[in-house]
């Protein structure tokens, strides 16, 4: 299996559950919301571990571009943590507004962060790296 494959069908399941989640908000349904967004946090953060632990410091071993795409992508994984912790914190108080908003503003910089993931960084490193390693060390990580 490709990088390409393997880390676009993250992107995509962790999509779905989001779509559940916020589902979940719009209909006021606080327990299944909880649930389903621990979910999404969780695959969200796993995903990124996979990046950040084991694909970014290949990419930049076996490419030599440190200040590149990789350091791009490490930033806005920063950037979505921060905004994964305010939906945290709304559905706690069960801010409906808040999550919706925050949501949005999560979903705008995922979209365009998975763009440039799957259209340019995970191509690159299916070029320059061992795709079956770097999928099998992922997977040993979980299971998105
Ligand atoms: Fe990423
Ligand atoms: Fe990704």
């Amino acid at each position: 299996m490709s990088i390409v494959q393997y880390l676009t069908e993250e992107h995509r399941r962790c999509d779905e559950v989001y779509a559940q989640a916020e589902q979940a908000v719009l209909d006021e349904d606080w327990d299944r919301a909880n649930r389903l967004f621990k979910e999404f946090k969780e695959k969200t953060l796993l995903h990124f571990r996979k990046e950040e632990d084991i694909l970014f410091p290949e990419f930049e071993e076996k490419t030599g571009i440190v200040m590149g795409p990789t350091q791009v992508m490490r930033h806005e994984h920063a950037q979505a943590k921060d905004l994964l912790e305010k939906l945290e914190k709304a559905l706690e108080t069960k801010n409906k507004e808040e999550f919706l908003s925050a949501g949005e503003s999560l979903m705008i910089l995922i979209q365009q962060h998975n763009m440039k993931e799957e259209q340019i960084l995970y191509p690159m490193s299916d070029q320059h790296l061992s795709s079956e390693e770097m999928v099998e060390k992922m997977s040993a990580l979980g299971e998105v």
